[in-house]
């Protein structure tokens, strides 16, 4: 039994503080939208598809509140709710996909009392939430069609049952291979600045009994040469239309060496990570994050007062580099364009 993520129960969103991981296993209760917006802010919970649930819950918190039979006291605070969690966190295309269908239910509910109008909007945020749980489950069996019997897999930051609903993208693969019997070993990078691989990658492939080495990032390099991995799996904050892909700071530098070293790079997202408006990863938003982190995260200074430091949270990593992007609807080689599009497409007619 995994340690939910984060959970509707009795009208509040509950969240696996993901900042405690993995020394505390503690759970915040958000029954109003701020405290939703700051939990996203803060990391407590992260990962592309879990932020995109999260905003979903915390739309349906702002409509309760008003607890007003009115419409437009329901409209205006989810209207609120959806501007503030938009400003959360810019990089993840989840977030806005979520949001954007939260609208699109408010409008069809224009003519609704406000408990009705209410009570959609809890229906589509569990229908998201829903939907990731199988998401991750079919990418998952996509995915590990393409790992032998006994495998060595690398990862970056944690794309696991922590940055989705349940299961995980990069994870969901290594999951499913080990549901069907192979034997897999993970690599997992730290990855600095906030530790997501050592922190929680490691800590959830531990309690699903996967064999996981935490390594610091600049070992990377070394363990592709001497290891031989057999590919490296992460997974993707936005794709955009040409299949190149923003994640988690230090992805690229790790496909740059995967290319050097002739190891597969594969990238795991559903279609709702998916930015096909967007031409190529230059027009990709990237968050950047308070100098804190990187001098000091862990409770003592790590470089001196007042130095100036860059701190951005994801980096886009060239689809030339990519060997396969893996998503619910299949597996998609370059050229990613056509593909990337027709997936888009299906997810929009459904
Ligand atoms: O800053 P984070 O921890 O939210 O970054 C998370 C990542 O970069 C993940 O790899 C990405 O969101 C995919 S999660 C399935």
């Amino acid at each position: 039994m995994r340690v939910p993520t984060l959970e509707w129960r009795d009208g509040a969103l509950i969240l696996l503080d993901q900042t405690l991981l993995p020394e505390q296993v503690e759970f915040v209760a958000c029954r109003d939208v701020e405290t939703v917006a700051r939990a996203i802010e803060e990391l407590k919970v992260r990962g592309a598809p879990a932020i995109g649930v999260a905003a979903a819950f915390g739309v349906v918190l702002a409509a309760q509140a008003t607890g007003s039979p009115s419409a437009g006291a329901v409209r205006d605070a989810a209207v609120a709710a959806i501007g503030r969690l938009a400003r959360t966190r810019p990089t993840a295309v989840n977030l806005f996909w979520a949001l954007a269908r939260m609208e699109a239910r408010l409008d069809a509910n224009t003519g609704a009392a406000g408990t009705e109008a209410t009570a959609a909007l809890l229906d589509e945020a569990r229908c998201i939430d829903e939907e990731d749980r199988q998401i991750c489950r079919r990418l998952g069996a996509h995915g590990a069609t393409l790992l032998g019997t006994d495998v060595c897999v690398m990862t970056h930051c944690n794309a696991g049952a922590l940055a989705t609903v349940d299961y995980g993208t990069a994870l969901g693969v290594i999951y499913a291979a080990q549901e069907q019997g192979k034997r897999v070993r993970v690599y997992s990078d730290e990855t600095r600045p906030l530790l997501q691989g050592s922190r929680l990658t490691a800590w959830e492939l531990s309690q699903a009994g996967i064999d996981v080495t935490v390594i610091c990032d600049s070992m990377a390099a070394a363990v592709m040469r001497q290891e031989r991995p057999d590919c490296v799996i992460v997974g993707a904050d936005r794709v955009a239309a040409n299949g190149d892909v923003a994640n988690k700071i230090g992805t690229y530098g790790l496909a740059v060496l995967a290319r050097e070293h002739r190891v597969p790079f594969y990238v795991a997202a559903p279609v709702s990570t998916l930015d096909v408006g967007l031409a190529s990863g230059e027009l990709i938003p990237i968050e950047e994050r308070r100098p804190e982190e990187v001098t000091a995260a862990w409770g003592r200074r790590t470089a001196p007062t007042g130095v100036r430091v860059f701190n951005p949270a994801f980096d886009v990593t060239p689809a030339r580099l990519v060997s396969a992007i893996i998503s619910e609807q299949g597996i998609a080689r370059p050229p990613y364009g056509p593909v990337l599009q027709a997936w888009a497409a299906a997810s929009r007619a459904s």
